[in-house]
């Protein structure tokens, strides 16, 4: 069973995607907690109204974040860690203690448009600005190097003539409410490999 611990910093409609999944029953996992760094996070609300134990960790409230984010997550039977707009690079120690069940959403067609500082708008004003006639959402796994990861699930959207970063933001992120909830689906059948 997938037992799914969250990392977010803002919105969260990704985690609110996979929320709603698993209470029509598309999805079969078990929320078990989530963490921001952003104590003024709306996706702190969105948990606390589906009954997910929520916290704020950084490095303002725990002289060592990462372990306290360990702590939480070991405390809440987490077995799989979901990045969900989550802005901070997380520890090697995290990593290692979920093995290959670190997963992240980026939103651009890795291996392109990734790596540091390729977060947000800035995504898509690359995407935009290098003539790509497509672009779209990556779900991978995360190593300790940005975006590195094995590339387990993409979705593709056209880039449009007149878009703008927030024109192409908005259709990307449609499919990434999609493309997590699709890749745990596969993850969980066996679709989708994972070492
Ligand atoms: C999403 O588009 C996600 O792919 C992106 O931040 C947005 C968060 O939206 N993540 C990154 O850029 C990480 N490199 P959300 O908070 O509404 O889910």
């Amino acid at each position: 069973m997938l037992n799914l611990g969250f990392l977010s910093s803002h919105s969260g409609s990704n985690v609110q995607a996979i929320i709603d999944n698993v209470a029509s029953g598309k999805l079969r996992a078990n929320l078990c907690a989530l963490v921001s760094n952003n104590s003024h996070a709306f996706v702190l609300e969105r948990a606390k109204k589906a009954n997910i134990p929520a916290f704020h960790i950084s490095s303002h409230n725990y002289a060592d974040p990462e372990k306290k984010i360990i702590e939480v997550f070991n405390e809440h039977n987490v077995n799989t860690v979901i990045l969900a707009g989550y802005m901070k690079k997380v520890s090697a120690d995290l990593i290692h203690n979920f093995s290959n069940r670190v997963l992240n959403i980026h939103p651009a067609l890795l291996p392109k448009f990734g790596g540091e500082g390729m977060f947000g708008s800035n995504v898509h004003k690359a995407v935009i600005e290098a003539g790509e006639k497509t672009s779209g959402a990556t779900i991978h796994l995360v190593t300790p190097n940005y975006d590195d990861g094995k590339i387990l699930n993409q979705m593709t959207v056209p880039v449009l003539d007149n878009d703008t970063p927030e024109t192409l933001a908005k259709r990307v992120l449609e499919i990434e409410h999609i493309l997590y909830t699709d890749t745990l689906i596969k993850i969980a059948n066996g679709e989708i490999l994972i070492p």
